[in-house]
C-alpha cells in the first residue's frame, strides 16, 4: 500500500494526511474506500445520515470482496475501515489537508457547498472537485482560494478504474497541482491532464456514445439487449452503453449532456428525449432500481 504524501516546494509545504470527502454517494464512498486503503485519514461528510450508513456498509462489502479475492489482507481492510469517520456537517473538516467534493452533479449545489465549507477549512487546505463536467474555473471562483482549487475526476467504480483526470482552473497554482497529482498516484491511479473544457476528456468522448445508444433505442433501431450485446461483442466494451448509462446514473448522464450541449453550443450534443423522459420519471438507473433495465429481481431485465 502507498502511504500519505509529502510535497515540498519553494513557497509551501503541503503535507497531505487527512482527506475530507463531501458526498457519500457512489463516487464519494469509492473515493473514501481508496483513500483509506492508501493510509489517509478520511472524513466522509453527507447531509443525510442514512446515506453515510449505506456508504460505510458499501465500503465494507467492497473491501470484503477484495479480501476474498486476495487483493488486500484482512488487516489492511480493518485498518482502513478504522481510518474512516463520518459526519453530517463540515465541523470534522477543520483540520483536513485536502477536501474532495463529490456531491450531486449540479452547479448550484456545488456552489452552496463551497460557500458553506470554506470558513471551516484551514487557510492552507486544498479543495478538489470530482465534477465530471462543470467548469473548474467557475467552481473555483465560488471559493476563497481559487489558486488552491483543482478538478480531480475519478471513474466509477473507483476501486477498480485506474484513471483520474486532473483539471487545472485558470488560477490553480503549481504546488496544488503537484500535491493533488501525488495524492492521485498514492491512491494507485494514473492521472491524465485535461484542459478545463466542458466534460473534460473521458466524458466528452464517452457520453455522446451513450447518448447515441439511447437515440438508437429511441428510434427503434435495436432493443436494449441488441444494442448492449452489439457493443459488448462487436466493440469489446466491458458493459453495453445502456447498462453503462444505468450504472453511471441517468441523471448524471443527462447533466453531462446538458453541460456539453450548452457549453459547446453544438446541436450534436442534444440530450436524447428518451433520456430526459426517464430522468423525469425518476428512472435513474441502477441506483433507483429502474432505468434501461429493471433491477428488482435476481438479474437485470431489459425494459424495452
Ligand atoms: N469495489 C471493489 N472492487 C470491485 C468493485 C467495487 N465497487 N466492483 C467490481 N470490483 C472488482 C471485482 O471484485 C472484480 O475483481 P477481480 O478482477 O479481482 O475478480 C473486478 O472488479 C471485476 O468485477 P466483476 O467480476 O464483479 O464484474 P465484471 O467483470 O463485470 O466487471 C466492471 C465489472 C469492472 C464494473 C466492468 O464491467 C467495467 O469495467 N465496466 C465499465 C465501467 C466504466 O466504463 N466506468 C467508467 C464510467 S464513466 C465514469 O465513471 C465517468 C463519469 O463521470 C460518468
Amino acid at each position: 500500500m502507498n502511504g500519505p504524501v509529502t510535497i515540498k516546494n519553494d513557497s509551501t509545504m503541503v503535507d497531505i494526511k487527512e482527506i475530507g470527502i463531501i458526498g457519500a454517494g457512489q463516487m464519494g464512498s469509492g473515493i473514501a474506500h481508496v483513500a483509506s486503503l492508501a493510509g489517509y485519514t478520511v472524513k466522509l461528510i453527507d447531509i443525510d445520515q442514512g446515506q453515510l450508513t449505506k456508504a460505510v456498509a458499501t465500503i465494507q462489502r467492497n473491501m470484503d470482496r477484495q479480501v476474498n479475492r486476495k487483493k488486500i489482507s484482512a488487516g489492511d481492510r480493518d485498518a482502513a475501515m478504522v481510518r474512516i469517520t463520518t459526519g453530517t456537517d463540515y465541523g470534522p473538516l477543520s483540520n483536513a489537508d485536502l477536501v474532495i467534493e463529490a456531491a450531486t452533479e449540479n452547479e448550484e449545489t456545488k456552489r452552496k457547498i463551497f460557500q458553506a465549507l470554506c470558513p471551516t477549512l484551514r487557510p492552507d487546505a486544498l479543495i478538489a472537485t470530482n465534477t465530471s463536467s462543470i467548469s473548474i474555473t467557475r467552481l473555483a471562483s465560488t471559493t476563497d482560494r481559487p489558486h488552491k482549487f483543482i478538478g480531480l475526476h475519478f471513474m466509477n467504480p473507483v476501486p477498480v478504474m485506474d484513471l483520474v483526470e486532473l483539471i487545472r482552473g485558470i488560477a490553480t497554482d503549481v504546488p496544488t497541482f503537484e500535491a493533488v497529482k501525488a495524492v492521485a498516484v498514492a491512491l494507485g491511479k494514473t492521472p491524465a491532464v485535461s484542459e478545463d473544457f466542458p466534460a473534460f476528456i473521458v466524458n466528452r468522448i464517452l457520453l455522446p456514445m451513450v447518448n447515441e445508444a439511447i437515440y438508437t433505442l429511441y428510434e427503434g433501431v435495436g432493443s436494449v439487449e441488441a444494442i448492449d450485446t452489439s457493443m459488448k461483442l462487436g466493440a469489446r466494451h466491458p458493459m453495453g452503453p445502456l447498462e453503462l448509462a444505468d450504472f453511471i446514473g441517468l441523471d448524471t448522464c443527462l447533466a453531462i449532456m446538458q453541460v456539453l450541449y450548452e457549453g459547446l453550443a453544438d446541436s450534436k450534443y442534444r440530450p436524447c428525449p428518451l433520456l430526459v423522459k426517464y430522468v423525469e420519471a425518476g428512472w435513474l438507473g441502477k441506483k433507483s432500481g429502474r432505468g434501461f433495465y429493471d433491477y428488482s429481481g435476481e438479474t437485470p431485465v431489459p425494459t424495452r
